[in-house]
């Protein structure tokens, strides 16, 4: 289900984390800057009560709640998440760092309204410490995804990806500094696309239409 922009003036985030929030304060960061126009954070929720992003969340004087799913089952956890979410009417999931797989039920609740930031070029090194997986691999291109959330790990329609070199000089320390940067960018990027309604889900293919696809259209040679 797309967003609706023409019913609303501001497109609510509802921001999920688990650690140190990068992501969520360059999202956050956007808006102040005027980058991400009419969009707000409706809510952060953390699933982690250490998580930095949610100190800093609070600090800023956002909505916040922690929600801890260790010990929990994932469809009741899921089902506060989801609850809170609908509470903050949140219209765009974004996960920042959540270390949580989630359920088919959440999928359903927000259908193409969940988006993940990975910090690979899906499908390749799904999972876990995708950086080192690629600095490991000896690959010349790496870089990050934001893509929708379905049913499968690091694997929804995707919206866009930056890429970079690998450098001769570069461990994997260093390469996953450079793509974190990218990952700012890529976030922002990603919502401003999203939040304008204009695409089309085809297959798993994310394709801008109205006035994003003939901007791009034109650009071709
Ligand atoms: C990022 O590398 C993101 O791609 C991955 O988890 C990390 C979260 O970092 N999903 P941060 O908490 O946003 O700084």
């Amino acid at each position: 289900m797309k967003i609706d922009r023409s019913a609303q003036s501001s497109l609510r985030l509802g921001i999920l984390l688990s650690g140190r929030g990068s992501n969520f304060l360059a999202i956050a960061e956007s808006i102040r800057a005027g980058r991400l126009k009419n969009v707000e954070i409706a809510v952060v929720i953390s699933n982690v009560v250490e998580a930095g992003g949610i100190a800093k969340a609070r600090e800023m004087g956002l909505p916040t709640k922690v929600l801890v799913s260790k010990g929990r089952k994932r469809d009741e956890h899921d089902a506060d998440v989801i609850a809170s979410l609908r509470a903050h009417r949140v219209d765009l999931v974004c996960l920042a760092g959540y270390m949580r797989l989630l359920s088919p039920e959440f999928v359903a609740a927000f259908p193409n309204r969940i988006l993940n930031i990975h910090p690979s070029l899906l499908p390749a090194f799904p999972g876990l410490d995708a950086q080192e997986q690629a600095f490991n691999y000896g690959v010349k291109v790496a870089g990050c995804t934001v893509h929708f959330v379905d049913n499968e790990l690091d694997h929804g329609a995707i919206v866009l990806q930056r890429a970079i070199p690998v450098l001769d000089d570069d461990d994997a320390h260093s390469l996953s500094e450079r793509i974190l940067k990218e990952e700012h960018i890529a976030y922002t990027e990603a919502i401003a696309r999203v939040g304008s309604g204009e695409y089309e889900i085809r297959g798993r293919r994310y394709v801008k239409t109205g006035n994003e696809g003939a901007r791009e259209q034109g650009k071709r040679p």
